[in-house]
């Protein structure tokens, strides 16, 4: 035998069980979604490199360190899709969409790629759920997405669900914010982890992830980005509460909310769930207004999340696996007769299988039983008449092949 082979690390293969729960929640999805007007969009796993260089930024951790880049054929370097915010800003440049009423409001849900290290509820592929507004800086947009994400986490009984939300203001307010706290880091920097030292310069916000105690302490006095706020962002924000408030969502600001994307500005949240262990985001995502320029596209603003689906699977009470239900099971041997048979349950609208194990009498019976088939049928060797059972009655009669279908359908009672 040669050596066994298995799933690349930080991936996992979706089993027959949990298939069930993560139909339900693309369902439950696409109705929370679709009847507030997002319409689904899918872009491609691959980019070129340059869009997530450019629109995620250089300075995170997803461009730094956990990219699956690689150059095709051709010579161009492409990378799997960390993320899908710019790759959905890059298809509404490329399919002139600020031609079409405003805002733009897409959802998705596939896969994404990220060289991270793999633990629970982290993952190399995982599955996100994600839902972008492009067009609009009205806050009802913001507090529209983040209702959204909670109504969808509250229906699928997500539990312990915790919503900070936060505002990072624009560029320039940022800029200044940066300014002092890199101040505040530098004089404090000798009780600073190695990690947030060597960020300083770079994205001196990501100090206040930070697990070090020395770090955290320091963290506590720093200043606070919405001390920096200019009123626009300020009453902007303010306007994003009041509409969260009015529509009953449950948050805390938290002014220290730190994303792991470049491309936010103004209004981020995060929901978290106390149910999961370190990775405990649910979901996230913000504002994004300098994005579609940023990948090629006329100024123009967005706002959108994502969210884990493996986590929200996590969090939520997984409900019972339900098979389908098996209305004829059709015994071997499989010969023309037994194959015309299940087709033609098929399209009288029954749930039929073959047994394709060539099981013995007794055999059949145990696996009908295992599937929960309400018939069995045993095609007699003329190919004309059948032995029909119902399973539930304990009854068997011989009917014609012919008439099985219409027996079946008729329910109780041969
Ligand atoms: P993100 O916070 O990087 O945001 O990811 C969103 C969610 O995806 C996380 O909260 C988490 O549930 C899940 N997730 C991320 N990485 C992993 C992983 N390695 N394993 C399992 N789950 C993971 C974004 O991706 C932004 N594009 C969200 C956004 C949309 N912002 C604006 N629009």
């Amino acid at each position: 035998m040669s050596e066994r082979i298995q799933a690349p690390r930080g991936t996992y293969d979706v089993l027959p069980e949990q298939a069930a729960a993560r139909a339900a929640l693309e369902e439950r999805a696409r109705e929370v979604l679709e009847a507030a007007g997002y319409e689904r969009v899918e872009t491609p796993i691959f980019e070129h490199t340059e869009l997530f260089a450019r629109g995620v930024g250089e300075s995170t951790d997803i461009v730094q360190k956990e990219m699956y880049t690689f150059e095709d054929g051709g010579g161009r370097s492409l990378t799997l899709r960390p993320e899908g915010t710019a790759s959905v800003c890059r298809a509404y440049v490329e399919h002139g969409m600020h031609k079409l009423a405003q805002p733009v409001k897409l959802w998705y849900l596939g896969p994404y790629f990220r060289y991270e290290r793999a633990q629970a509820g982290r993952f190399r592929q995982f599955w996100q759920i994600g839902a972008e507004a492009i067009g609009s800086e009205d806050p009802a947009v913001d507090a529209e997405a983040i209702l959204l994400l909670t109504t969808l986490l509250g229906d699928l009984g997500a539990r312990g669900v915790h919503v900070r939300v936060s505002s990072l203001g624009k560029l320039e307010s940022r800029q200044h914010y940066r300014v002092a706290l890199q101040g505040h880091l530098r004089t404090h920097e000798d009780r600073l982890s190695q990690e947030v030292r060597d960020r300083i310069e770079l994205n001196p916000l990501r100090a206040f992830d930070a697990d070090h105690p020395g770090t955290q302490e320091v963290m506590r006095t720093a200043p606070l980005l919405r001390d920096f706020l200019d009123p626009d962002d300020a009453e902007h924000f303010n306007a994003v509460c009041a509409l969260l408030d009015a529509g009953d969502v449950v948050y805390d600001v938290d002014p220290t909310l730190v994303r792991g994307l470049d491309y936010y500005q103004r209004t981020v949240f995060e929901i978290h769930s106390s149910e999961l262990g370190a990775q405990s985001a649910l979901g996230g995502g913000g504002r994004y207004d300098g994005l579609v320029e940023q990948v090629g596209g006329p100024a123009t603003p967005g706002m959108g999340w994502a969210a884990g689906i493996e986590r929200i699977l996590m969090a939520a009470a997984t409900p019972a696996h339900a098979a389908p239900p098996v209305d004829l099971l059709v015994a071997a041997p499989v010969g023309p007769v037994q194959f015309r048979l299940v087709a033609d349950a098929r399209r009288a609208g029954l749930q039929a299988q073959l047994d394709l194990a060539a099981r013995s009498h007794k055999g059949v019976l145990k696996h009908a039983n295992r599937l929960g088939a309400r018939y069995v049928a045993w095609v007699d060797s003329d190919g004309r008449q059948a032995q029909l059972r119902d399973m539930e009655a304990g009854e068997q009669a011989a009917v014609a092949v012919d008439e099985v279908v219409r027996d079946v359908l008729r329910g109780p009672g041969l």
